[in-house]
């Protein structure tokens, strides 16, 4: 059986020592799981700890503070994370007495104090909007008490923190440019951990990619749960647009806008962005991507059911069709656009039918990739408190099992297209499997592997013809 997501279990792990303040004695130990935009929080953690001394490990052993950035996406990964803090726990037990371990993130958000509570291993529990409070925080700590900031806010961005880039092959980095989400999918917990939706200023955004250019980097992905939905109009919440000033919201900043603006001001810099919620993807967006060559012809594109019964109960705000509307029109403005998708199976209520008709829309769409994913029921969400998890497990997991099997037929076509084509490549890393081939990934998001000439480095565009594709991966040589 195929495994659960057909391209990658989205990135977990640990922080490596990538970067090292001067004169910092202490020592953390950072984790992360869940979304890119955890990654670049943890990034944004490092950034602030580095003030007060520390320096990543890659050890725990020899850690003063382990912290895990946590997801709530779904019961697995909760389940996952609590055995990281017995393990944690076991090595402060035996091996490191001195080591406080703290919780971030959502699931720091979702359970609160609740943690401090139940899990006696814990010191620490850090929301995402109050990563600024960790000094104060740690100091109360050091004073023998337990810390706790759960606090979401209207305003943080983090925008005048530099990240640490933790992790990095130094070609790429991510850049969040909106926070929380408003959108209140019933299924989702992202709401209730990351609070609402407000936007960053685009100042900070073109400056952070200018001095990631300056340092050697060549790509960025611009993230936000709902990435189009940006909006920068002054600061503030994207719920309080209507109640700003008239000069505010004629001069307000709009997703499409951001990104010409980016593009424009790095003109050799690529450009990606996720995720893409269809309800706020609108044809300016569009227009941007075709008028940019650096910004990448690929759009995750979630789309969760292919049935409108179901994604009215989601709270989706479109149908089936005009999904497909949005599919046409990316397909007539950005004609060698990627295209890929997150799909969920057995959500309340669906029957054979709704699920033949999420079948059928992914032969319409013909995805590039896919993350689909089994019902998770979590506590709190509109959901979980009015709609019966009414789909046997078995049922969730043979519906999966067909989509994924459909996802990776049409990877595979999708893939072959460019077969004989020249590709533009950014060299991100050496290929796993042999270390005389580079690894890169074209615009459309294809990795593709070619066997090194010595003329080339990590970081370079380079055009390779492409010869074969493999079920994930596209081969050729340089030309
Ligand atoms: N806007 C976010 C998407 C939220 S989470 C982003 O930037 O990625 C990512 C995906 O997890 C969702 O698109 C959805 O397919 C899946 N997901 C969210 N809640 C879920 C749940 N309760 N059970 C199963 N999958 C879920
Ligand atoms: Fe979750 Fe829907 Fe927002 S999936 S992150 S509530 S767009």
């Amino acid at each position: 059986m195929a495994s659960e997501h057909v391209i990658e279990e989205k990135k977990q792990g640990q922080a490596l020592v990538t970067q090292t303040k001067e004169g910092n004695t202490k020592k953390l130990f950072i984790e992360s799981y869940g979304c890119q935009m955890n990654m670049n929080d943890s990034e944004i953690v490092a950034a602030v700890l580095a003030t007060e001394g520390y320096n990543t490990t890659n050890s725990l052993e020899e850690a003063d503070l382990v912290l895990v950035n946590t997801c709530s996406i779904r019961e697995k990964a909760e389940l996952t994370i609590r055995k990281r803090l017995q393990k944690y726990n076991r090595v402060r037990i035996d091996q490191n007495p001195k080591m406080k371990i703290g919780v971030l993130g959502c699931m720091a958000e979702r359970l609160k104090v609740k943690f401090l509570e139940e899990e006696k291993m814990v010191d620490l529990v850090v929301g995402p909007d109050a990563y600024r409070d960790l000094p104060n925080l740690l100091r109360e700590v050091s004073d023998g008490k337990d810390a706790i900031n759960v606090l979401l806010s209207k305003e943080e961005t983090y925008g005048d923190v530099s990240p640490v880039r933790l992790n990095s092959n130094g070609v790429s980095a991510f850049v969040t440019i909106t926070r929380g989400c408003d959108n209140m999918c019933t299924f989702c917990v992202v709401p209730f951990t990351r609070g609402r939706e407000r936007s960053r200023d685009p100042k900070s955004i073109i400056d952070e990619a200018t001095d990631l250019w300056n340092k050697g980097y060549k790509e960025i992905t611009l993230l936000g749960q709902n990435a189009d939905s940006y909006l920068w109009y002054g600061g503030g919440l994207k719920k309080d647009f209507s109640k700003a000033s008239e000069i505010a919201q004629a001069t307000a900043v709009d997703f499409a806008k951001l990104l010409d603006m980016v593009a424009t001001a790095l003109p050799k810099m690529r450009i990606r962005f996720a995720t893409s919620n269809p309800h706020d993807m609108h044809e300016n967006v569009l227009h941007a991507i075709a008028k940019h060559t650096n910004i990448c012809k690929y759009i995750h594109l979630p789309v969760q059911s292919g049935s409108t019964r179901i994604l009215e109960k989601m709270n989706r705000q479109h149908t089936r069709e005009e999904y497909i509307t949005l599919i046409d029109k990316i397909r007539k403005i950005i004609p060698d656009c990627s295209i890929s998708h997150d799909l969920i199976t057995g959500f309340c209520t669906e029957t054979e039918a709704d699920h033949k008709e999420t079948l059928s829309l992914m032969d319409y769409v013909k995805y590039d990739f896919g993350f689909m994913f089994a019902y998770s029921e979590r506590p709190g969400t509109l959901a979980a408190k009015k709609m019966p998890d009414d789909v046997p497990l078995e049922v969730k997991k043979r519906r999966l099992t067909e989509i994924i099997d459909k996802q990776m037929k049409h990877s595979k076509i999708r893939l072959e297209r460019f077969i004989g084509q020249t590709v533009e490549v950014l060299i991100d890393g050496i290929s796993k499997k042999n270390k005389n081939e580079w690894k890169g990934r074209n615009s459309q998001n294809a990795v593709v592997v070619f066997p090194k000439t010595g003329n080339e480095k990590l970081g370079d565009f380079v055009q390779v013809k492409v010869t074969k594709a493999t079920a994930a991966t596209l081969i050729g040589k340089l030309v």
